[in-house]
C-alpha cells in the first residue's frame, strides 16, 4: 500500500547515520531554509484524501484558475519539532494543529485530511528531514501544512480539487529582538476580524489583510500590531501573528474565544501550564486600559513562543513594563513551556510524541 511505502521512505530517512546539515545554528531566525522533502496528499473526489506521498522540496504545479490563487480558498498551520539531547524527535500537541485544520476546513468549504492522515503526514514529513532539526536549544523545525483549493473554478464557488501539503522549515526566534522584550502599536484603523467572519480560523487571508498595518508599525519602529475589537473598538483581540495576555497582581488573562481571534495551541497550552504552576487564569473580554495597567503583557504562538513585550502604545500614549526587563511571569512561564517541548521535564499531559 502506499502508506507502507511511505512509511519505508520515513525510515530510510531516519536511520540512524543521518547526521545534522552543516547550518550557522547560532544565528537561525525565522525564515525559509529550504529542507529535503514536502508532503503531498490531494483530494479530488468524494472528499477523501489518497495517495499522500513525500516528494522532493520545491515549487508546485498550480493551475492558474485554482480556487486559492483567485478566491483564496486556503488554510495553513504551524507547529514544531525539537531535537532532544538523546538524538530523539519531539513533536508538540500535532493532534490539535489536525483539528484545529478540520474546523477551518469547515468554514471555508473544503474537506480536511482526517486527524489520522494528518499526523501520519507530519511524522513522515519530520522524518524525511530529520537532518536539518536544530540541535537542541539552537532553534526548532518548523512545520507547516497548508490546505488549498488546487483545482480549477471560475465562477464563485469550492474548488473541486484539494491539496495538503506539509513543508518544514529550521527556525530559531520569530522577532528580530530576540528573546528581548517586543514593542507593539495598538492598531486604530484597521481590524484583523469581525464577528461572523473567519479571524477564529487560519484562513490564508487573515494574514494578508494585516501586512499594512504591520509594514507601518515597523516603520515608526514598532515589533508589531496589536488589533482592537471591531465593533466596539476597546478590546483587546490579538497581535498580527500571536494571542495576547496580560498579567495583574499575579493574575493572568487573555482575551476570550469568541469567533475573531486565532484559538492559538500555545494559548491553550500556556494557560493549563500556568494554572498547574497555580496561577489564576481568566479568559474574558480585556479593555484596552487594563492593558495599559498590567504589571507584565506577553504574547503567545507556536512561531514566537512566548515573547515578553516590554512597551505597549495607543492613540499616542507608550506605556512600559517591567523597566524593559523579561517579566518573572513571563520568564516563568516561557521556561515551563519550553522545558516540555524539549523533553526537558516530564510530560504528565501527553502533550510530546512521535
Ligand atoms: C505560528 O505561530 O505558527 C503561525 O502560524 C503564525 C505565523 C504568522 C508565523
Amino acid at each position: 500500500s502506499s502508506s507502507r511505502c511511505e512509511a519505508t521512505k520515513a525510515s530510510f530517512y531516519n536511520r540512524k547515520t543521518v547526521e545534522i546539515v552543516d547550518l550557522d545554528w547560532d544565528n537561525l531566525g525565522f525564515g525559509v531554509v529550504p529542507t529535503d522533502f514536502m508532503y503531498v496528499m490531494k483530494c479530488s473526489q468524494k472528499e477523501i484524501f489518497t495517495k499522500g506521498e513525500l516528494v522532493r522540496y520545491g515549487p508546485i504545479e498550480l493551475t492558474p484558475s485554482s480556487g486559492v490563487l483567485n478566491y483564496g480558498q486556503g488554510l495553513f498551520e504551524g507547529l514544531k519539532a525539537y531535537r532532544k539531547e538523546d538524538g530523539s524527535i519531539l513533536l508538540f500537541r500535532p493532534y490539535e494543529n489536525a483539528l484545529r485544520m478540520k474546523m477551518g476546513a469547515e468554514r471555508m468549504c473544503m474537506p480536511a485530511p482526517t486527524i489520522e492522515q494528518f499526523v501520519d503526514a507530519i511524522k513522515f514529513v519530520v522524518l524525511a528531514n530529520k537532518r536539518w532539526i536544530p540541535p537542541t536549544g539552537k532553534g526548532s523545525l518548523y512545520i507547516r501544512p497548508l490546505l488549498i483549493g488546487s483545482g480549477a473554478i471560475l465562477g464563485l464557488s469550492p474548488a473541486p480539487e484539494y491539496t495538503f501539503l506539509v513543508f518544514v522549515s529550521p527556525v530559531g526566534n520569530y522577532f528580530k529582538e530576540g528573546l528581548a522584550p517586543i514593542s507593539l502599536v495598538v492598531e486604530n484603523e484597521h481590524h484583523r476580524a469581525a464577528p461572523g467572519g473567519t479571524g477564529g480560523v487560519k484562513t490564508i487571508g487573515n494574514y494578508a489583510s494585516v501586512l499594512k498595518a504591520q509594514k507601518r508599525a515597523k516603520e515608526n519602529g514598532y515589533s508589531d500590531v496589536l488589533y482592537l475589537d471591531s465593533v466596539h473598538k476597546k478590546y483587546l483581540e490579538e497581535v498580527s501573528s500571536c494571542n495576547i495576555f496580560i498579567v495583574k497582581n499575579k493574575v493572568i488573562s487573555t482575551p476570550e474565544l469568541k469567533g475573531t481571534i486565532l484559538p492559538g495551541i500555545t494559548r491553550k497550552s500556556i494557560i493549563d501550564v500556568a494554572r498547574g504552576l497555580g496561577y489564576q487564569v481568566e479568559e474574558r473580554p480585556l479593555l484596552v486600559e487594563e492593558l495599559l495597567d498590567a504589571d507584565e503583557v506577553f504574547c503567545t504562538g507556536t512561531a514566537v513562543v512566548v515573547s515578553p513585550v516590554g512597551s505597549i502604545t495607543y492613540l499616542g500614549r507608550r506605556v512600559e513594563y517591567g523597566d524593559k526587563g523579561v517579566g518573572v511571569v513571563s520568564q516563568q512561564l516561557y521556561s515551563a513551556l519550553t522545558r516540555l517541548q524539549m523533553g526537558l521535564s516530564e510530560d504528565k499531559m501527553g502533550w510530546t510524541m512521535l
